[in-house]
This record gives C-alpha cells, sequence and structure tokens, in this order.
C-alpha cells in the first residue's frame, strides 16, 4: 500500500486489478473496475426490462408446497428462488421466531412459517406488504405471519431466531417501485440492515442471506466482517446468460461473539 493512502481506505483486489476505495464507514463507494461495473449496469438493465415485462399481469406460482399470486411492481419468483426458499426450509427451527426482510410477496415468511413458532415480514413497497398479506392468507398462514410496512427496521420490535433477507443486489438509484427489490442507492439499506442486524439476533440467532455476483458481492462480505458475522455458503448456483456468468448464494452468518 502507498504511504500516501489514508489509514481509512482498504484494498481489495477485484478480477485480479488491486482497487482502492474508503472503508464503509465513510459510504458506498462502487468497485472501481468501470468495466466490470458497465457489465453489471447493462446487465440490471435487461433484468429491469424483462421484469417489468413479466410483470405487467399478475403471476401465480406453486412453489416448495406454497401458491403465491404476485401483482406488479412486486418482485416475482426466479429461477433461483429455491436456492433461499430451500434453505429457510432447512434451518427453521420448532418455536423460532423468524424475521423475514424484504419480504417481497411473502414466500419466505410463509415457507418458515410452516414451522416457525411468530413471523414478521416486512417490506418498504406497500404493495408487497398486501400481497405478502394475501398470501399467507392464501396459505393458512396469517394467524403465524406479522406482515407491516417497514423501511429495514424502522418498525420491527424485538429479538429474532432466525433473519431472512434477499436484498436488492445492485447500488443503484431505483426508478420505481418494482426497481427498488433489485437495487438500493449506494447499498443504503443494505448497510443499515448490518449495521442493525445484532440487534435484531438472540444469542445464538442466524442470518439467511441470498446475494450474487450481479451486485458487488465483496461489499456485502466486507459488511459481514465489519460486523463480525462469520459466514458460510449453504447453496450456490451459476447461470450464464449473454456469455456473462453470474454466481448466486445462499449464506448462513452468525455472530461470531
Ligand atoms: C430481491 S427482492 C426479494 C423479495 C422476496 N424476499 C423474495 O425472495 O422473492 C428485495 C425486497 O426488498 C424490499 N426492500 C428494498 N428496500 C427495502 C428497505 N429499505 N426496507 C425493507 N424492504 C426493502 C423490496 O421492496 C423487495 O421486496
Amino acid at each position: 500500500m502507498p504511504s500516501t493512502v489514508p489509514e481509512s481506505k482498504l484494498i481489495f483486489v477485484l478480477d485480479g486489478e488491486p482497487a482502492v476505495r474508503p472503508s464503509t464507514s465513510a459510504g458506498y463507494v462502487p468497485m472501481t473496475d468501470p468495466a466490470r461495473a458497465d457489465r453489471i449496469r447493462q446487465w440490471h438493465e435487461q433484468a429491469y426490462a424483462h421484469g417489468k415485462a413479466e410483470g405487467r399481469a399478475e403471476q401465480t406460482f406453486s412453489y416448495l408446497g406454497t401458491s403465491l399470486v404476485v401483482p406488479t411492481e412486486v418482485m416475482p419468483i426466479t429461477a433461483v428462488s429455491h436456492l433461499l426458499g430451500e434453505a429457510v426450509l432447512a434451518e427453521v427451527r420448532d418455536g423460532d421466531r423468524v424475521l423475514d426482510m424484504g419480504t417481497g410477496c411473502g414466500v419466505n415468511a410463509i415457507l418458515a412459517a410452516t414451522t416457525a413458532r411468530e413471523v414478521v415480514a416486512v417490506d418498504i413497497n406497500p404493495l408487497a406488504v398486501e400481497a405478502a398479506r394475501r398470501n399467507a392468507e392464501r396459505n393458512g398462514l396469517l394467524d403465524r405471519i406479522d406482515v407491516r410496512e417497514s423501511d429495514v427496521f424502522s418498525n420491527v420490535d424485538g429479538v429474532f431466531d432466525l433473519i431472512v433477507f434477499d436484498p436488492p443486489f445492485r447500488w443503484f438509484a431505483p426508478r420505481d417501485r418494482f426497481e427498488v427489490a433489485m437495487t438500493d442507492e449506494n447499498y443504503a439499506a443494505m448497510t443499515r440492515f448490518f449495521r442493525g442486524a445484532r440487534r435484531h439476533l438472540t444469542p445464538g440467532g442466524r442470518l439467511l442471506i441470498f446475494f450474487g455476483t450481479s451486485g458487488d458481492l465483496d461489499y456485502l462480505q466486507q459488511l459481514a466482517a465489519e460486523e463480525s458475522f462469520a459466514s458460510e455458503v449453504l447453496a450456490q448456483r451459476d447461470l450464464e446468460k449473454d456469455g456473462w456468468r453470474v454466481d448466486y448464494y445462499t449464506f448462513r452468518m452468525a455472530p461470531t461473539s
């Protein structure tokens, strides 16, 4: 590291090139490899256009034993949703209190509620909150799921044995409510989530986090490390589109101290 680099800066290696960016306490700075950032931007535009076209009408899914109706402007079930959904089914224990952060159509809250004592499901998008409530009712689990509007932890009380989060992967500014499911400007919400997660966990509590390399995975891992979460990969899959490979991961994270 050159002696002129202040202590507040950390060194990362992205695609083999060393890059310098500020620590997350000073705010998010995107990866400095412009080619990779451009590729993610292109990927995002395609995913957004595809999602908007598919979501022009309400969609219905039979998924891991549930029946889900997803209105427009709410994240649908995707080809990789099961990487998190199956982990939720395997991870939830009898008696658990579970938080589903960014619940979308309620999918992971509903899967958790098949075992958990109590589930709180929150989202910033009021259309998602409404869809999650209806899907909880449709699957006969509304008595165990408390669905609320919340900006990250702003309307969340108490502690949880398990917190599930499939955050927006990109760091750009969203243009509409649907895009809020895909992009979180400068990772403000994801950063607040990691800064606050520990305070909402029981002793022995854990996180299930879903993320992909079409976002800044290094940043997510840095946040987890800064908050002293140990991380293990529970599921992984790659998808290739237009000659570009994206890897998706489900992580289990637990506080180390
Ligand atoms: C990738 S989607 C995941 C939806 C759902 N959990 C699933 O697995 O299909 C991310 C979700 O996070 C929600 N979200 C984005 N920013 C949020 C915030 N600040 N607070 C709470 N939820 C937020 C979005 O509205 C969206 O429903």
